[in-house]
């Protein structure tokens, strides 16, 4: 009878996988590349560790760039340091993306409010529902004036997602008419760069103290990162080049450190599931081609089986040929035979050449009109935007 007793045995390759798990929030000293963001939130913040007015910040920058991570990191860092000089700082976190509504962002920020100043003032039950966003703003200066607060900064991430101002008009408000003694201060951070331009049209200038940007990371920032998780890994199971070739190319491809650790954790998996001893550099190339596949997979997977025929047409086309530009016919002729395989009848061929044109495959393909040499006059050709393994892959399992 066989045994399955080695089903949960995940081999060695991994020792804390929480370390490239999104969602970690590691202490100050492990946030790498990001020094003038956080001395600029340090300065932003200054103010209120002596006891003063914090300044308002207004971060953005594209996603995974450690707005969050700095944020974080920094307030709570403020919150130690205000304590070591004696005066009380409180935070609050809001995702507005979890808590889109006024109310509920506003109910969140009480809520938050309440268990950092745990210990402070008297355990509270925050009703959930039954009253408005403006009872729980008063909640939230009570809290304040029981807790004895000097400073409070209330953090609003992914501030677009959130359904209006009046949040932010409060708190700009609070002190000037009389409902908080203690000065009150927002980071608002959003991955919309639009988001800017709306909020300044919409919210007096007071809360546009600081503005900071997040570029996406460069390699050696991303390896530096990378490098200072390696101890989810068990020790030695990385191979040499594994870190500086993960960062490389999520560094090529988007500057991302969240894509960049999931890139190194799928690799990790693809060992284990191996049973390899260690993770090597082709462990990465998979780990980026199935990350691919799956993102195409999601892009097709509304489609039509025409338009998965066409897209395969072209990689069959792509796969087989030393060049990567078909013309319409071509592409239609292949199209016709995998139709035919299918046992489906093919569209006309100006249905295809439209499907091809009209959305350029969701930037999968890409068209052009091109004029042919030696009076074959001018024509359309195609071409993918990955390669034909990829669209292959993702269609067998679509
Ligand atoms: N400088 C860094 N050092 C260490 N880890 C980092 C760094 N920057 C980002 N990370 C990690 O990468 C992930 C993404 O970072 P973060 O959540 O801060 O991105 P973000 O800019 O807020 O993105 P989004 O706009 O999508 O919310 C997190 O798990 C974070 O811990
Ligand atoms: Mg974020």
């Amino acid at each position: 009878m066989p045994t399955h007793d080695d089903i949960f045995e995940t081999g060695e390759i991994f020792r804390d996988r929480k370390l490239v798990r999104v969602g970690h929030v590691p202490e100050l000293d492990r946030v790498v590349g990001r020094d003038d963001e956080i001395d600029l939130m340090g300065s932003a913040l200054a103010p209120a560790v002596r006891g003063g007015p914090p300044e308002t910040t207004i971060v953005h920058g594209k996603t995974g760039t450690g707005k969050s991570l700095v944020t974080r990191c920094v307030t709570r860092e403020a919150k130690r340091h205000a304590a070591d000089n004696g005066h009380r700082f409180a935070y609050a976190y809001v995702d507005c993306s979890d808590y889109g509504t006024e109310a509920q962002a506003s109910r969140q920020m009480a809520r938050e409010l309440h268990d950092d100043l745990d210990g402070v003032v008297e355990e509270r039950s925050i009703p959930r529902r039954g009253i408005g966003a403006a009872d729980y703003r008063d909640i939230t200066w009570e809290l304040l004036a029981e807790g004895d607060v000097d400073a409070f900064v209330i953090v609003l991430d992914e501030i677009d997602k959130l359904d209006g101002d009046a949040l932010l008009r409060s708190l700009s408000r609070a002190r000037e008419s009389g409902k908080a003694d203690a000065f009150i201060g927002a980071v608002c951070i959003s991955n919309k760069i639009e988001y800017r331009e709306r909020l300044s049209e919409r919210v007096d200038s007071s809360l546009q103290d600081n503005e900071l940007v997040f570029d996406p990371y460069d390699a050696t920032q991303l390896e530096a990162i990378l490098t200072y998780r390696q101890d989810a890994f068990a020790e030695g199971v990385l191979a040499d080049g594994v870190i500086a070739k993960t960062a490389a190319l999520a560094a090529r491809e988007h500057g991302d450190a969240r894509k960049a650790m999931d890139m190194l954790y799928e690799a990790g998996r693809l060992a284990e599931t191996e049973r390899a001893d260690r993770v090597t550099e082709a462990h990465v190339d998979d780990a980026l081609t199935r990350a691919e596949i799956n993102r195409f997979q999601k892009l097709v997977s509304g489609q039509t089986p025409h338009v998965k025929h066409i897209l395969r047409a072209l990689a069959l086309l792509t796969e087989n040929a030393d060049r990567r530009k078909f013309r319409t016919a071509e592409v239609y002729d292949a199209y016709q035979r995998i139709t035919e395989q299918a046992g489906t009848t093919p569209l006309s061929y100006d249905r295809v050449q439209r499907l091809l044109k009209e959305q350029s495959f969701l930037g999968v393909t890409e068209s052009e009109y091109t004029g042919g040499g030696h009076g074959e006059g001018s024509f359309r050709v195609h071409r993918l935007l990955r390669s034909p393994d990829v669209i292959a892959q993702g269609l067998d399992a679509t």
